[in-house]
């Protein structure tokens, strides 16, 4: 059976953006559009072209510059916003305005102050100017989640009705859950006349650690793009992180039959290259790209994957660019793990020299939190210089280099 296509829009380069800590230069902000394009993303959502001198500026640079890609501009539902979205947008290969209108009464009540019925008449006017400029508008109702459902439909329908051609809907602050969230795509495709003829979307923040559960929910209830970000930067605890999503549907392709154009590969490089520019990495443990992702310390864990590493990793570093499996030495490592760090630094000890250097290892690692190559070398080497009568193969007493 044909697989369905999901498109990965990335908005690290604005909802990313906009988090603390997050701030980009232009030529940085170029860069990563760049590296997204070789990544092979279908839409860089570039900035929110109204927001400042700056933020148009990288819009226009990055729809000028990038090809491939569709470029988007986020609009505020209003006509200045679109006017300078579709500006900013006017050298793009293919351009995306995407407009933006509170739907929760929440939101309508104190932040906008204004009534359903204005909200419905501003979704759909918003939408019929942006469609003047450019035939691909895509509508977010914020705060989707929090809105009443029929409101919800009734804010929907207005914008399809008005052409939008891609509707999003947002959990923006990240309340709901993957069965619910699955429920408010099915009654829409059920509720809204002419909604088979627009692409549906997720985009999900990850208060309760539920993002990328709660994206996967979306897009087996028929959603065709996620929005996502690099290492799941955003607003407060973040986006969905488009490296999780995409593993997920590599790694289980038995409940998540999807197609995507990611070049996988370009996973880890493109991780890598974000850490630099913002002012902090990802956890350690942060799936996919923290440094321990495909870390192993544990003993049995350390065998395991030296046997075969499909006993601890159910991917392999390889996948998504990361250069090998690491194998980190510390007090749970075992004998077996010890002699093959030790081999691959190029010091082959016999079945007792083997023994001592571990017992010797463990008294280290007890006291240290991480034995590196360093320590391992001043070990064999003092070793061998204060048991003289015990030779190591291939170790010269000669002073360890770092
Ligand atoms: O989280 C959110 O609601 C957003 C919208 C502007 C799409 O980022
Ligand atoms: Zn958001």
């Amino acid at each position: 059976m044909d697989r369905e296509q999901v498109l990965f829009f990335d908005t690290t380069l604005r909802d990313g953006e906009q988090s603390p800590g997050c701030s980009m230069y232009m030529a940085e902000k170029l860069r990563m559009a760049r590296q997204l394009e070789s990544l092979g993303v279908d839409v860089i959502e570039a900035g929110f072209a109204v927001a400042s001198d700056g933020d148009f500026a990288a819009v226009e640079q990055i729809a000028r510059s990038v090809r491939g890609p569709r470029i988007a501009s986020l609009a505020r539902a209003k006509d200045e916003d679109i006017t300078t979205a579709a500006r900013a947008l006017e050298h793009a290969e293919r351009s995306r305005i995407h407009i933006f209108l509170a739907s929760s009464d929440i939101h309508l009540q104190y932040k906008l102050k204004i009534s359903r019925q204005q909200a419905l008449d501003q979704a759909g006017e918003s939408v019929r100017l942006a469609r003047a400029y450019m035939d691909d508008v895509e509508f977010s109702p914020e705060d989707a989640t929090r809105t009443d459902p029929e409101f919800l439909c009734a804010m929907v329908q207005a914008a399809v009705d008005a052409g939008a051609t891609v509707i999003n809907l947002p959990d923006t602050v990240g309340y709901t859950v993957p069965n619910e969230y699955a429920e408010i795509f099915r009654r829409l495709r059920e509720k809204v006349r002419g909604i088979e003829n627009v692409m549906l979307s997720c985009h999900c923040h990850d208060d309760l650690g539920m993002a990328v559960a709660n994206s996967l929910a979306a897009i087996q209830a028929g959603a065709r793009q996620v929005e996502c970000t690099i290492n799941g930067i955003g607003e407060r605890a973040g986006n969905a992180a488009l490296e999780e999503i995409a593993a997920a549907i590599y790694v289980r392709q038995d409940q998540l039959s999807y197609r995507h154009g990611l070049k996988l590969e370009q996973i880890y490089a493109t991780s890598q290259m974000l850490t630099q520019i913002i002012s902090f990495k990802p956890s350690p443990n942060k799936a996919i790209v923290g440094s321990n992702a495909f870390s192993h310390e544990a003993g049995i864990h350390q065998h395991g994957v030296l046997s075969n590493p499909l006993c601890y990793e159910i991917m392999t570093p390889a996948l998504v660019g990361v250069p090998a499996n690491r194998m980190v030495l510390g007090k749970h490592s075992g004998r077996h793990a010890l002699g093959h760090r030790l081999g691959e630094l190029g010091l082959v000890l016999n079945r007792e020299e083997l023994d001592v250097a571990y017992g010797r290892f463990i008294e280290i690692a007890d006291r240290k939190k991480a034995v590196y190559d360093q320590d391992l070398i001043a070990l064999v080497h003092g070793y061998v210089r204060q048991v003289p009568n015990l030779e190591v193969s291939g170790v010269t007493s000669a002073s360890p280099q770092s």
